[in-house]
Formats: C-alpha cells, sequence, structure tokens
C-alpha cells in the first residue's frame, strides 16, 4: 500500500465516469487527493461534489476563461494523474495539455485517441507522459500486455455487449426511438457512448483507440459479441495463447485500475463469481445490424484525419437522433457518407485534427438536413 499522497485532476467530474471516481476514492484508501474537478455546464452539481474535496479547485469549462485557466493549470503539471472524463471532441486539448506536461493521463476521452491518436503517443514519447486507458476493453489489453512487446501479439479480441437493440428484429430498426437505444442491457452509461453502443460506432472508435494504444494494426483487431460483458477483451499471442481479462460489468474496475497503475490499490469491489456465468457466449457481429463498426477499420485504412471526420459525423448524427431529426438506422448511414466525402486534409498537427473535425461536422450537419 502506497502511503505519499498524490494529487489528482478529475476533468468531467459531473459526468458518469467522473462521479465513478470519486465513488470509488471515497471507498478505497486511495493514496490520490482529489486536487481539481471540472464540469461544463452543470454549476451546482460541481460546487456539491467539490464540497466533498476539501480544497480542490474547480473549473467551469463553458466560460471561456476558466477553460484557459484550466489548459494553462494542465500544463503547469501540479498533479500526479489527470482522469480525463469529458466527453466528446471537447476532451483533446485537455489530453493534449496532460501529456505536454508528462504526466499521467487516465484517459476515458476516447474521442481523443481516435481523433489524434499518432500526435497523442507521439507526444507522449517525447515527454514521459503515459496514456493508461479507462475503457474496460482497452483496460483489460492494458493489463494482458503488460510486460509483452508490441511483436509478441498475434490479435488483439475486443469483445461487444451488442447495446440496446442487439435482439431487435432488423426490420423495426427504423422506427427506434431514444429511449429503446438509451436501455442498455449491461452498463449505465453517458447518453453518447450509449447510443455509439447500440450502433457499434463505439466499437469501431475502440479499433482506433486500440490501434494508437498499442501499436496493433487494426486489421489484427478483431471484434466479438459477448452478451454477459464479463471478459473485457482479450490478447491472443505469436505462441498461440490467450490472455482474458474478466470481472462485473462496472466502470468501478477500470477506473480504478488506471487512477493507480502502475500500483495495485486494495479496493472493496468484488471480483465477478464465475459459478454465476454458467455459459459465456461470443459471436460474430452480424454487419447488417452494426454497420457503423466497418467504418473503424476504414477508418485506420484512410489513416490521417478520417478518425477525427468520424467521430465529428458520429457526434453529429447522435445528437440529431436524440433530437428526433434523423432515424436510428440514418447515424450509420451518415457517418459512412461523411468518411467517403473526407478530401485530402492535412493531419500533422492539433490544429490540423481540429479543422478536420470542423470539416465533419460541417459536412455531416449539411447531411442530416439534406432531403433523403
Ligand atoms: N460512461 C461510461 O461508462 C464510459 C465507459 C467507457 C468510456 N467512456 C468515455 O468516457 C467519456 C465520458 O463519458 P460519460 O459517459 O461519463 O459522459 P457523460 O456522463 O455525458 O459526462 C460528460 C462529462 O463531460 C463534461 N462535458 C460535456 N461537454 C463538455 C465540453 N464541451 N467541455 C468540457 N467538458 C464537457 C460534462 O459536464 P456537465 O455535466 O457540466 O455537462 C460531464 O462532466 C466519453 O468519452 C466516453 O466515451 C465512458
Amino acid at each position: 500500500m502506497i502511503s505519499e499522497r498524490r494529487p489528482l485532476v478529475i476533468l468531467g467530474a459531473t459526468g458518469t465516469v467522473g462521479r465513478q471516481a470519486l465513488e470509488i476514492l471515497r471507498k478505497t484508501g486511495s493514496p490520490l487527493e482529489v486536487g481539481a474537478l471540472s464540469a461544463h455546464r452543470h454549476a451546482e452539481a460541481l460546487k456539491a461534489l467539490a464540497e466533498a474535496c476539501p480544497g480542490a479547485r474547480t473549473y467551469l469549462t463553458s466560460r471561456e476563461e476558466e477553460r484557459g485557466r484550466l489548459l494553462e493549470d494542465l500544463r503547469r503539471g501540479d498533479y500526479a494523474v489527470c482522469l480525463n472524463a469529458v466527453v466528446g471532441a471537447a476532451g483533446l486539448p485537455y489530453s493534449e495539455a496532460v501529456l505536454e506536461a508528462g504526466r499521467t493521463l487516465a484517459l476515458a476521452n476516447k474521442e481523443s485517441l481516435v481523433m489524434a491518436g499518432g500526435l497523442l503517443t507521439g507526444l507522449a514519447a517525447r515527454t514521459g507522459g503515459r496514456i493508461v486507458p479507462v475503457d474496460s476493453e482497452h483496460s483489460a489489453i492494458h493489463q494482458c500486455l503488460t510486460g509483452r512487446r508490441p511483436e509478441d501479439v498475434r490479435q488483439l479480441l475486443l469483445t461487444a455487449s451488442g447495446g440496446a437493440l442487439r435482439d431487435l428484429p432488423l426490420e423495426d430498426f427504423s422506427g427506434v426511438t431514444p429511449e429503446q437505444a438509451l436501455a442498455h442491457p449491461n452498463w449505465d452509461m453517458g447518453p453518447r457512448i450509449t447510443i455509439d453502443s447500440a450502433t457499434m460506432m463505439n466499437k469501431a472508435f475502440e479499433i482506433l483507440e486500440a490501434w494508437h494504444l498499442f501499436d496493433v494494426e487494426a486489421d489484427r483487431i478483431r471484434v466479438l459479441l459477448h452478451r454477459q460483458s464479463v471478459v473485457h477483451s482479450m490478447a491472443e499471442f505469436v505462441d498461440g495463447s490467450i490472455l482474458a481479462q474478466m470481472g462485473p460489468p462496472d466502470m468501478a474496475f477500470p477506473i480504478h485500475y488506471a487512477l493507480h497503475h502502475p500500483e495495485r490499490v486494495p479496493s472493496p469491489l468484488q471480483g465477478f463469481q464465475p459459478e454465476l456465468f454458467r455459459k459465456l457466449t461470443f459471436e460474430v457481429p452480424d454487419p447488417r445490424r452494426y454497420p457503423a463498426l466497418a467504418l473503424g477499420w476504414d477508418a485506420a485504412r484512410r489513416g490521417g484525419p478520417a478518425g477525427a471526420v468520424l467521430n465529428a459525423a458520429d457526434e453529429i448524427a447522435v445528437q440529431a437522433f436524440l433530437d428526433g431529426g434523423i432515424s436510428f438506422p440514418e447515424i450509420s448511414t451518415l457517418c459512412r457518407e461523411t468518411l467517403e466525402a473526407m478530401p485530402a486534409l492535412p493531419s500533422a498537427s492539433l490544429d490540423d485534427i481540429h479543422a478536420a473535425d470542423a470539416w465533419g461536422r460541417r459536412h455531416a450537419r449539411g447531411l442530416c438536413t439534406a432531403p433523403r
């Protein structure tokens, strides 16, 4: 057990992951002490959370000057670990600032890697910053690969729950309501990722995330539908052995792991009871049900800013679906059409990535409002 107190920053503290992080810290003998918290709009909720963290600074990032101050403070590096649990492309500048400071980035904001994985891993290598994934699948693979070299790996196997609509007849997809798509069978998550789970765009993003994090090409990353969500992912090695990481479908586990890595800090969390799962199933996802999944491999093949464009299109499409502007199947169609229309765009800097993101948003918005 480590006794030295270390300061922690939690970005997106009012969200599902942010709140779970605070909860798990409260329950464990964690050596981490919350030094700062951010939210975007929910000022009252942020204030309430900060009251339980004596001395913690707060930042409400919808206020431009507070956002600027947060970025400056992150670059100054007066903390040990930063959990980035902001949702969407808005999380990217914070990831950059933490890695610039050479600090540990516990990364829930998958969009950072989807948009700019190559730039961020390059930055981390230069500054000594470290990226520890919070996504349960990547946390699983991270745990399986610790101490291994990329050349030891034959393939990665990402598991997917299949989302809220995994058993809905295909002919009913065009009439799916937001309430239906938000009713996830296994995980309790924010709205964007829950819809992305129903389309499997989330898994498409995770292919890109795994590619960048583990230096394994996208065509050596497979996806399996695993309804029980207890095998969080697997790594197969060149000698044919497969390691899997298991646990209940509860984000508290990967959050706790990422915040304290490389230590294993005791927690009251209970592992799952294997005897309760007499049957674990693994299926190849049906591409007719999940057309968005292929866009992950497609974006990896295209390279450059394709991940940023895909993410931008999906942010617009998911919001349009939640607002009643487009149907559920149109989320994937609109993302595919945006990716296919992407012109040659530069991706050498984060400014290029932000420009590609803006292009993707404009194009996707145009498709949302175009008559079909
Ligand atoms: N939820 C999960 O179980 C889970 C699992 C794996 C990965 N992730 C990833 O973790 C990230 C967070 O997901 P979540 O489900 O926790 O999201 P969420 O519940 O929607 O919370 C999002 C958080 O981000 C803040 N935020 C929203 N817009 C922002 C902006 N423009 N700038 C700065 N902060 C902003 C929100 O602040 P306000 O409350 O003030 O709006 C809130 O604190 C996502 O990238 C998601 O893909 C989540």
